[in-house]
């Protein structure tokens, strides 16, 4: 039985809706239905709808702060946080929906970043995959386990750009290249919200685009950092994944935590409303990220909590996470007349139109049902996905003698605590997967190999100075015919907060390499870490070298699955990996400068380069093998001029050389020879994922048009400039075959 609010609450968007005879286009109607709905409602119940409180979890399950039911009920607080199962939402949108005087339904957001109880790699080794296919597909089955638990909202995806390995977040991200991460971007909001955006599908989720923006580039790379930048290099480069994914239908952005060029992003109505809202014409929610409006205070842009939220509702913030700003000092700020009340409505719309968008007035339970909970969650073709992706993620590195791929038969050593963990699989934003639920590496390896031909010893802790587990190791690599040693970061030194100024591998782990190299068996190291690493000494030391960053829930299988070539790895780097920190920032899409080096061995001391290192980065941008090689042709091209209104192809042989079937992305970059600014000296401007047989060959052919060579010239206006440009395809951003062809 619907209580009284409700029936008056449906009964008044029903009777105000038909009497405005206007048109019957599903965004005018819900325009309609919104509008009704704000003209029942008092000042104190629109404020509620701009704030999102988070929901607890301690041992005894599912918590909410004191007061928060009151709150909901109060209709004072709108949205939650970190609420899921089904029986937990259903138990608050009641409290909402029968108890509040409105009836006006919750949102239920939470990070479902990589997967919801089925966890797929970390963004960041989804994004090395290069396939957009299963990028998508990852996030489609993440929003049906999600809205299956109840859930209407996802705070993903995570499109920061970033070329700094010290900041942890990179994990979470899709890497340093605007291009690629762009398109990455666009497939993950299509699979949250569903391939035509139908966000009241009760198997899609609300995504969330984040963080915005510019997040990826705090000074140092310490997270929360100053972020300060040119506004090309802002425009050209940090904002395209953000556009994209506006552009794919993301319907809520979240603001960042960081300053940029001065203003804080929660309190910047130049990138909330001008460039947001105006430019690129986004019509979602904006939410906070966590508090980040009170966070002002501490950056020095306002004097207390309520100046801090004034500026924040002012720069086009519709909703404060967890910081009860808006909630302690709007309604007062409206009556003092210090900000008006149709900005709060149009706020209020803003949410409301959403909640209309996910169905949540028509059936504000559809998302609480136990049954399919209990049939979706952890189903098979969701585990199959995961473990498809988690294949496709790894990166191989190195594999000199064809050490890899194993065996099965051989007797092989397995060290490193990483190679038993579970939860180090899942990585950082778990969301709601088990650990007690998957399989280690360790496990999965003695299935497949047999219990008798594994060999396991822990041999040090991933991170400490102990090594009295040294000597065990040694002693079991000594029965095995070849030793994988699973070292890297524990899940939680990337992520959130987890900034490092040394990117090597933690604690003693690199010296246990050391001594069971003078073993003089094959060593293969299989890395667990969530952010490109300085690996030139286990380079140096390993016969192969496997990333598998934090494959998720069927990680230990697909490590199996690949060390074993049931599966040949075909994942490229989508950051750079840097020699050493010092380095850092080292990205592709460099520029040139007045004295670049040319020669590896560029003598001239006066170059743009170190005294203590070369400038090349130990494995680039787009870097990855595979079992088997590949070849390219020279590139042809259809015309060496590209018309300014016209296109030209480019074409390129493929061969799969050796002796195994396997993938390659093969890559295209462009250069802009001479511009109006300086221009960077390769940027991605296409790739295509093909699967060759041994020996089989494929024509790869890309389209080049003018509109993929703009950028922000030196007027700032976007747009081309004619003049000689050259093209360049390959296997990674450093291997390539060049052409060159002019723009009319
Ligand atoms: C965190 C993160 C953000 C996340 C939010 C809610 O601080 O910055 O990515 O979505 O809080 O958990």
């Amino acid at each position: 039985m619907k209580n009284i609010a409700q029936l008056i609450l449906m009964l008044s968007i029903i009777l105000l809706a038909s009497c405005q005879q206007k048109k019957s286009d599903p965004a005018s109607i819900i325009e309609q239905k919104v509008d009704s709905v704000l003209k029942l409602m008092t000042l104190e119940e629109k404020i509620g709808q701009m704030v999102l409180y988070t929901s607890d979890w301690d041992i005894t399950g599912p918590t909410l702060k004191k007061g928060y039911l009151e709150d909901i009920k109060n209709g004072h607080c709108g949205n939650i946080f970190n609420a899921h199962t089904t029986a937990y939402v259903h138990k608050l949108q009641k409290i909402a929906v029968e108890e509040s005087r409105l009836g006006i339904p919750l949102l239920f957001g939470y990070d479902v970043i990589h997967g919801h109880k089925t966890i797929f790699p970390i963004s960041l080794g989804e994004s090395a995959s290069w396939d957009l296919v299963a990028i998508e597909n990852g996030a489609r089955v993440a929003a049906i386990e999600a809205a299956a638990s109840g859930l209407n909202w996802t705070f993903a995806p995570m499109v920061d750009i970033s070329v700094d390995p010290r900041w942890g977040r990179v994990s979470e991200g899709a890497g340093e290249d605007p291009f690629l991460g762009s398109r990455i971007a666009e497939a993950r909001v299509r699979g949250f919200q569903g391939k035509d955006n139908n966000l009241a599908d009760t198997l899609t989720l609300l995504a969330c685009v984040k963080h915005f923006a510019a997040y990826g580039a705090p000074q140092a790379g310490r997270d929360y950092n100053t972020v300060d930048m040119s506004q090309r290099v802002f425009l050209d480069t940090y904002l395209p994944p953000y556009k994209a994914a506006i552009d794919a239908g993301a319907m809520s952005v979240m603001t960042s935590f960081n300053e940029l060029d001065g203003v804080p992003a929660s309190g910047s109505k130049y990138l909330l409303t001008d460039l947001l809202r105006g430019k690129l014409g986004f019509k979602g929610l904006v939410v906070t990220d966590h508090t980040s409006i009170n966070e002002m205070v501490n950056h020095g842009v306002a004097d207390n909590d309520a100046e801090a939220g004034l500026l924040a509702v002012k720069a086009g913030v519709d909703m404060d996470m967890q910081g009860e700003v808006f909630f302690k000092y709007l309604k007062k700020q409206v009556d003092d007349g210090l900000v008006e009340e149709k900005l709060i409505d149009e706020a209020v719309r803003r949410v409301l139109r959403v909640k209309f968008m996910l169905g949540l007035f028509d059936d504000p339970y559809k998302y609480c049902n136990e049954a399919r909970e209990k049939q979706l969650v952890y189903a098979p073709e969701h585990l199959e996905a995961a473990l498809d992706m988690a294949k496709k993620s790894m990166v191989l590195l190195k594999n000199n003698n064809n050490v890899l791929p194993l065996k099965k038969g051989e007797k092989i050593a397995v060290i490193g605590e990483l190679a038993a963990s579970t939860r180090d699989l899942l990585g950082s934003w778990k969301a709601a997967g088990d650990w007690d639920f998957m399989k280690s590496t360790l496990d999965e390896l003695k299935l497949y190999n047999g219990e008798k031909n594994i060999f396991f010893a822990e041999g040090c802790k991933t991170i400490g100075n102990d090594r009295s587990g040294f000597t065990q190791a040694m002693a079991t690599a000594r029965k095995a015919e070849k030793i994988v040693l699973v070292i890297g970061e524990n899940w939680d030194w990337s992520g959130e907060a987890a900034s490092r100024t040394n990117i090597k591998i933690p604690g003693v782990q690199t010296e246990l390499l050391e001594k069971l190299k003078a073993l003089n068996k094959p060593i293969i190291v299989v890395l667990m870490n969530g952010r490109p690493l300085d690996l030139t000494r286990e380079n140096e030391l390993a016969d192969a070298l496997l990333e598998t960053w934090y494959a998720g829930t069927m990680g230990g299988k697909a490590i199996t699955q690949v060390l074993y070539g049931e599966y040949n790895p075909s994942g490229k780097l989508t950051m750079t990996f840097p020699m050493n920190v010092g380095q850092i920032p080292l990205y592709y899409n460099a520029k040139n400068t007045g004295r670049p080096i040319y020669l590896p061995n560029d003598k001239d001391k006066y170059k743009s380069k170190y005294i203590d290192s070369p400038n090349d980065p130990l494995f680039p941008f787009g870097y990855g093998l595979s079992y088997t090689t590949f070849a390219y042709s020279d590139i042809k091209l259809s015309s060496n001029e590209l018309a300014a209104k016209g296109d030209l192809k480019a074409t390129v042989r493929v061969t799969n050389t050796g002796k195994y079937d396997g993938e390659e992305v093969v890559q295209l970059y462009v250069r802009d020879l001479v511009g109006s600014v300086t221009r960077p000296v390769k940027e991605l401007k296409g790739f295509e994922k093909i699967r060759l047989k041994a020996g089989e060959s494929k024509v790869v052919t890309f389209t080049i048009t003018p509109d993929m060579l703009a950028f922000h010239r030196l007027d700032m206006t976007y747009g081309t400039e004619p003049g000689d440009y050259k093209l360049f395809m390959g296997g990674n951003s450093r291997d390539v075959k060049e052409a060159g062809f002019k723009l009319k």
